[in-house]
């Protein structure tokens, strides 16, 4: 038997103040982006942006359906809109906020596993890492480097792939 360890690393801002310009901006847009979110059903409103290499920045907002399933969260809305009309300009970071009336939320939301999953595809596909910025309202900034610290046994097989 052998036993592994993993380490995370992610760092962690006091507050969007602590950031440099152009996290802080797109921190704010995520914040824009977060007032499309369609969300009835859990009252629940998350928002990304993402940053593309060109400078372009794109939107998504999480959207409900009352086939409660058929939703999408904000980052695969985002990711996907990239993927289907930006994939030529890689995506350099995405920052993602939620707030909700019910309660105060006083630490960063994280990605569902099928959002990572996608970030992960992503970062493959484009052969870049994706700066992620998880962005409290009411708290502190995490920031990590990649997909990676969040899913560090994300899938991918390189085979299935076979035109690659
Ligand atoms: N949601 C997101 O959009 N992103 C996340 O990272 C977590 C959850 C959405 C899905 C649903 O519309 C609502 O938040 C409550 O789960």
């Amino acid at each position: 038997m052998i036993d592994h360890e993993i380490k995370i690393a992610f760092k962690e801002y006091s507050s969007l103040d602590e950031l440099n310009n152009q996290d802080k901006q797109l921190c704010q847009e995520a914040e824009k982006a977060m007032t499309q979110s369609h969300s009835p059903y859990s009252r629940f409103k998350v928002g990304a942006a993402l940053r593309l290499q060109s400078g372009k920045i794109i939107y998504g907002s999480n959207q409900e359906n009352v086939a409660y399933p058929s939703g999408l969260c904000a980052e695969r809305v985002a990711l996907f809109y990239w993927g289907a009309n930006y994939s030529d300009d890689p995506v350099e970071s995405i920052a993602i906020t939620a707030h909700t009336h019910e309660f105060t939320i006083t630490k960063p939301i994280t990605p569902c596993g099928s959002c990572l999953q996608v970030l992960a595809e992503y970062e493959k596909k484009q052969g870049g890492k994706i700066k992620i910025i998880l962005y409290c309202l009411d708290g502190p900034v995490w920031i990590t480097n990649g997909i990676e610290s969040f899913l560090p046994f994300m899938f991918f097989e390189d085979r299935l792939a076979l035109t690659v």
